[in-house]
């Protein structure tokens, strides 16, 4: 099996994304050279997923020095351009400030090969730590165990094996993992169209169910686990993911299936104190009333449409990372990971 690769990187030229929007009908990837086309990519999500958002922001600042040139200002301009384009994932504006600043501090002539270098040691690092990360999560799960995962947290979302999915994929490796249960997604449908995929291609025995369904299913005693990924973990363990996690968190307590959240620890924003602060990315009302070309709902209809919403630190039964496993209380466990400590 080829591993999927969401991004390539073209040194000193331009990145490569497969566009995502087109899976898993169509596997294109897209040229892009300029700062404008890769705000335009992550808008549309042709490139997605919290991680690779980071990866795609570190890209960025790359495209930036080689299109725009290497001085204070237009690097600062670029940087906060990219980091604007969609709110929640920290990953985004964390690596795009990261990188900035690692060239200001650089001089001018050796800003634009240290930030190409800089975007191919954030690739290599996304796969290390999802290897890390898996290999704590696949012994969380017991034999036989089937889960299930929400949204699309696989090599998609990464550049990696995944978070969420390069767990399954650990346990599936190791024999552990019987079954994966995976939710569409509504309205972008990133697990029918991309988790569905990632899943088939792994020869992973999975099932396809409307959002609608996952309570019902809880409720069958069939799902031994949920497991989702993360688009920004407040400090006190809070998380926000994609839409309809909360839903599944509440689900999964009332009938005692423990939520597990995978994600790195660039992920955790110990800068947000809780959920509440976490801004919340609302999207284009119309892609609740439709698919691309296609629409359902009246022209014209108002549409209630946020991305993300925030699962409580209290429904979260711990939280996954490359550096271990924070069990509650969350807060404390994640400071200890970042702090340095390893915990199993
Ligand atoms: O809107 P998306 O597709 O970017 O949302 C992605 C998610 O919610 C993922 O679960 C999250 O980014 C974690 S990816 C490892």
């Amino acid at each position: 099996m080829t591993e999927v690769v969401p991004l390539r990187i073209v040194p000193g030229e331009s990145i490569h994304l497969l566009d995502q929007v087109q899976l898993p009908h169509e596997e294109r990837y897209l040229r892009i050279a300029t700062v404008d086309a890769l705000c335009e990519a992550i808008a549309a999500l042709r490139v997605r997923g919290a991680p690779l958002l980071g990866l795609a922001g570190a890209c960025g600042m790359a495209i930036a020095a080689t299109e725009r040139g290497t001085t204070d200002d237009a690097l600062r301009l670029a940087a906060t351009t990219i980091a604007a384009t969609r709110p929640t994932a920290v990953d985004l504006p964390a690596a795009v400030t990261a990188a900035l600043e690692f060239a200001l501090a650089l001089p001018e002539p050796e800003r634009e090969a240290a930030l190409w270098a800089y975007a191919g040691e954030y690739a290599a690092r996304r796969v290390r730590e999802d290897r890390a990360l898996a290999a704590y999560g696949a012994p969380l799960l017991p034999a036989g165990a089937a889960v299930l995962t929400h949204c699309n947290a696989g090599a998609l979302s990464t550049g990696g094996i995944g978070t969420a999915l390069g767990v399954i994929r650990a346990a599936w490796e190791q024999g552990t993992l019987a079954h994966c249960y995976a939710t569409e997604t509504r309205p972008l449908l990133q697990g029918a169209r991309l988790t569905a995929w990632e899943l088939a291609r792994l020869g992973i025995p999975a099932t396809l169910l409307p959002d609608t369904a996952a309570a019902s299913l809880l409720a069958t005693g069939r799902v031994h686990a949920v497991i989702t990924g993360a688009d920004r973990i407040a400090a006190n363990g809070d998380s926000a993911n994609k839409i309809g996690t909360f839903q599944l968190a509440l689900a999964a307590a009332r009938h005692g299936v423990p939520l597990y959240i995978a994600a790195p620890l660039t992920t955790v924003d110990f800068d947000c104190p809780g959920g509440a602060t976490i801004p919340i990315e609302f999207r284009d009302e119309r892609e609740v009333g439709g698919f691309g070309a296609t629409r359902w709902a009246p022209e014209g209809l108002a549409a209630y449409n946020p991305a993300f919403d925030v699962t409580p630190d209290d429904l979260i039964a711990a939280i996954i990372t490359e550096r271990g496993v924070a069990r509650p209380p969350l807060g404390s466990a994640l400071a200890a990971l970042r702090g340095g400590a390893t915990v199993a």
